[in-house]
This record gives C-alpha cells, structure tokens and sequence, in this order.
C-alpha cells in the first residue's frame, strides 16, 4: 500500500489500457482513488481493471472514443453514478503520426488533432460542471516535450501538444475561482507502445529509435511509473497552489543542447 494520497477521491483517466495512462491508474487506485478507465482497446482496459481489483482497489473499465461527444458524455455520466463525482481527470488518450507536413494527409491531421485536443474540450466540458458543483478538483492533461519545442516528422503532433499546453493554461485562468487546477505534463521520450511505434513509422529499428532515444542528461528513456508519480503530485492536494503549469518530466532532454 502506498501513502494513500487519493484516498476518498474518484479519478477519470482516459488512454488507461496500456503504457502511462495505464501505468497512472494503477498508482493512483493503489493511492486509494476510485477509477474509471476509458480506452478504446477494451479486453487491454479491462485486464488493467482486473489488476487493480485484485488487488483490493476500485477501478471500472469504460469503452470509449475520447473523439466522440456522445461517448465523453457517456463516460462522465457513469463515473458520477458509480462513484458519486469526479475529483480527477486525467486526459492522456493521445496518437502519434511521424510526418512531416509534407508527408502528413489530411485524413491523419485531423485524427490526431481529435485524439490530442477535441478529446480534452470534449471531456473537460462534461467534467468542469461536475466539479465545479463539488467546489474543486484537478485536471491533468499530458502534454509533450514536443508541445514546448519541435521535433523532426511530427508536425501535426507538435501542433496538437503546443495546443494541450495553451489550452492548460487558458482552463486554468477560467476556472481558478471554481477551485479547479488545470496543468499538463511534458514527459519525455518514456518507453511505451507509442514509442515503439514511432520506430515502425521511421523505418527505424526499436533499439536504435530507444538508444537514440536515450540521448540525454540522464542517459536513459523514462519508464510509465516515472510520468505516472507526475499526475500524482498534480492530482494530490500537495500541489494545492499549481495551476496552469506545463511540468517537464524528461530526464532533462528540454534542459540542454547537448
Ligand atoms: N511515450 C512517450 O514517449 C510520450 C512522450 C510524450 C508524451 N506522450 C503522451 O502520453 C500519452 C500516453 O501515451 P503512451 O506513450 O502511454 O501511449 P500508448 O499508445 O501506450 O497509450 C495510449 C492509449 O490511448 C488510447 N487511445 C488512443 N486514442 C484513443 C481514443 N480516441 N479514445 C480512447 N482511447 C484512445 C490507446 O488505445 C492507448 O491505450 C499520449 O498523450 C502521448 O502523446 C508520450
């Protein structure tokens, strides 16, 4: 068991099946929140429910397109009458295309737009009124390194991080007074399927896109856990005077020049 940090609170955290979002829903049902799942890729969702279940936690498993109004309202609406309100939201559901504009289609500008930023305004325009009504709650959003600095074949992906981090920002001075902290995350390169991907989509081998990678002060790509202590310390009340922060977590890639 951990220090119980949540304990009494109910998180929505969303892209849940598999590397960071999964890796944040089981710290944070291990830090005593009630958690809701959202992925697309059920029988991956629903293992992780399992998990955390078995382990004496609370977590349900949504099926959901983060793309979709219906869906995101559907999501909301079963997590208050689950669980009775929504105190986190975590909004991590992202897809990466590795492409220039030149090589980008307008099929794949679009699907990375709506799973990168449409999903945050979608979710955060259910979920804000529910907080709101409990008179506060945390919003976390992941962000990118390439959100703050741009990065070589993924110029719709650095276009929708840039975007995550402005959009933080501009909830986090709307809704202060409502006693809702709005940040994002930056984490660097971290060793998950997306990265993996990034390898088949270069052409590149695995290795050689994880030790290239790795090509920073800390000499190594950050672990799922790594970013997931992050959403923690944002989601807690410890960090009770954050908001409107991009909080850089990346083995101090963005720091250097080499
Ligand atoms: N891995 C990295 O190096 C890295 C670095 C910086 C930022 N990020 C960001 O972290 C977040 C999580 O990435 P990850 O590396 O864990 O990736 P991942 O591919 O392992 O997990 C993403 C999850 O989101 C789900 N998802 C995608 N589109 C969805 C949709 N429309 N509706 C519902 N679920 C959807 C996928 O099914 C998947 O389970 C993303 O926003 C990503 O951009 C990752």
């Amino acid at each position: 068991m951990g220090g119980m940090q949540l304990r009494g609170k109910t998180a929505l955290i969303t892209g849940s099946a598999g590397g960071i979002g999964r890796a944040t829903s089981l710290l944070f049902a291990r830090e005593g929140a009630a958690v809701t799942l959202v992925d697309l890729n059920q029988e991956a969702g629903q293992k992780v429910v399992h998990e955390i279940s078995s382990t004496g936690g609370r977590a349900i498993f949504e099926r959901a397109d983060v793309t979709s109004a219906a869906d995101c309202r559907r999501v909301v609406e079963r997590t208050v009458r689950e669980f009775g309100g929504i105190h986190i939201l975590v909004n991590n559901a992202g897809i990466i295309r590795r492409a220039s504009v030149v090589e980008t289609t307008e099929q794949e500008w679009d699907a990375v737009m709506a799973a990168n930023v449409k999903s945050i305004f979608l979710l955060c325009r259910e979920v804000i009124p529910v907080m709101a009504r409990a008179r506060g709650g945390s919003i976390i959003n992941t962000a990118s390194g390439w959100g703050l600095a741009g990065g070589a074949r993924a110029a719709a992906y650095c276009a929708s991080k840039g975007a995550v981090v402005l959009m933080t920002k501009a909830m986090a001075t709307d809704h202060g007074r409502q006693n809702i902290r709005v940040n994002c995350i930056c984490p660097g390169d971290t060793d998950t399927a997306m990265l993996r991907s990034e390898a088949r989509q270069l052409g590149e081998a695995e290795d050689q896109l994880l030790s290239d990678a790795a090509n920073r002060p800390l000499g190594r790509v950050g672990k799922p856990e790594e970013i997931a202590q992050a959403a923690l310390y944002l989601a807690s009340d410890v960090s009770s005077f954050v908001t409107g922060t991009a909080l850089v977590v990346d083995g101090g890639g963005l720091a250097t020049s080499g």
